[in-house]
């Protein structure tokens, strides 16, 4: 099996041609006002359009945003991202306001060689995410015609088995472009021989959503440090009372024999901040693990959790880190996070961050985004690809 990428496509010549790149432009929005919070996704695509454009290509990108319903719903509209990339991009970006209809027709038949155009939501369209095949396809054809060739570049969304993911490169020649190409690389060498101490650290609210990547990687690592509001069900898995904190009580015997399976491998927090009520103002006190008020639910990890979240990690040669270790959006409950991003850099390791909340928490609590090895923008991809999953948008590739 092979995988062709960006630089086949550039060598055969695609001056003139019609080029269609899935992106994965699924950026947080501000609810109040609709502003992207966090452009990461954005300004990871780049280098494969600038590359594109470079070459003299007709650039239409498709992404998805948010989860509309398969018909048009404003709040998810990519036009603010149009703009966001024309800045980036330091030249126009083209928005069409349909995403196979006259809008896009009219848009891409307008693109110059070396221009750029977006379409709008991909999930306003009903075959886009659909589960028939029939319907899938049929839309599928109709993206198609818009280009004459195709480039993945959302990692992101290679785990879905969606038209514009898996239906569209069976209609046209298909290369992975080159963020695709670092985040398998990248992962591939998490799935191969690590170098070892490696060393995992999940955080995140549930235990069921992290489950399958728990098992999938207790045989490799050599530690696995829980935060997050998952950490709540491993408690009470030891015999703690939680309080009010976040708690799969269908998940604890899960919980109970992952940790009898771990063999010490597991470490959980021993102290959180504990607090009345989930908001940045809440009264709140660091407490022992094991004496959780029943009044106070945890919503960060306590610094002697850190601190031994540091030791764990200081001589790591390989980490990868995927969910926030507490409410790290609210300043009162951002140190767990802080502190553990933080040993993350020191560690003299190939890190990895893991996922949309992870990566969102190093920018947002302005830690230096080149002090990690990669930063990935799939958090349900990446999670996927350690459990060793097919994922269709990468299956869709080979040849
Ligand atoms: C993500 O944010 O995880 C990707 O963009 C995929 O989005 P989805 O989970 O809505 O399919
Ligand atoms: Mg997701």
């Amino acid at each position: 099996m092979t995988i062709r990428n960006l630089d086949d496509l550039l060598a055969e010549g695609v001056s003139g041609r019609r080029v269609l790149v899935r992106a994965d432009l699924n950026v947080p929005l501000d609810k109040q006002t609709g502003k992207i919070t966090d452009d990461g996704r954005i300004r990871a695509v780049l280098p494969t359009l600038t590359a594109l454009t470079g070459a003299g290509a007709k650039v239409v990108v498709f992404s998805h945003l948010g989860r509309p319903k398969g018909a048009p719903d404003p709040q998810f509209s990519l036009r603010p991202v149009a703009a966001r990339l024309g800045e980036l991009l330091g030249a126009q970006v083209r928005f069409a306001e349909d995403t196979v209809g006259e809008s896009a027709r009219s848009t891409v038949d307008a693109l110059a060689d070396g221009e750029v155009a977006l379409l709008e939501n991909l999930r306003f369209n009903k075959g886009e995410t659909s589960k028939d095949e029939a319907e899938r396809g049929a839309f599928a054809d109709q993206l198609a015609t818009l280009g004459e060739a195709y480039v993945d570049d959302a990692f992101g969304a290679v785990h879905r088995k969606h038209a514009s993911v898996f239906d569209v490169p069976a209609r046209l020649p298909h290369v992975a472009g080159r963020l695709v190409l670092r985040e398998v690389e990248v992962l591939a060498k998490l799935t191969g021989e690590p170098e070892r101490p490696y060393v995992v650290v999940l955080g995140g609210s549930k235990v069921s959503d992290k489950l399958a990547v728990i098992e999938a990687l207790l045989p490799k690592v050599d530690r696995l440090l829980i935060g997050g509001g998952m950490c709540f069900t491993f408690l009470k898995a030891q015999g703690h009372e939680v309080g009010t904190s976040l708690l799969e009580e269908e998940m604890v015997e899960t919980c109970r024999n992952l940790l009898e399976r771990a063999e010490g491998k597991i470490l959980l927090p021993v102290d959180v901040v504990a607090a009345d009520a989930f908001a940045p103002d809440a009264a709140h006190d660091t407490v022992r693990a094991d004496a959780i008020p029943s009044h106070r639910l945890g919503l960060d990890i306590g610094p002697e959790t850190v601190a031994g979240f540091a030791a764990a990690l200081a001589d790591a040669k390989t980490i990868f880190w995927n969910g926030p270790m507490g409410v790290f959006e609210m300043a009162a409950f951002a140190n767990g996070t802080r502190g553990v991003a933080e040993a993350i850099t020191k560690a003299d390791a190939f890190s990895v961050v893991g996922g949309g909340d992870s990566a969102a928490a190093v920018r947002a609590l302005g830690l230096d985004e080149s002090s990690f090895g990669h930063i990935s923008t799939g958090g349900g991809a990446s999670l996927e690809y350690l459990e060793g999953k097919t994922l269709p948008g990468i299956a869709a590739l080979e040849d």
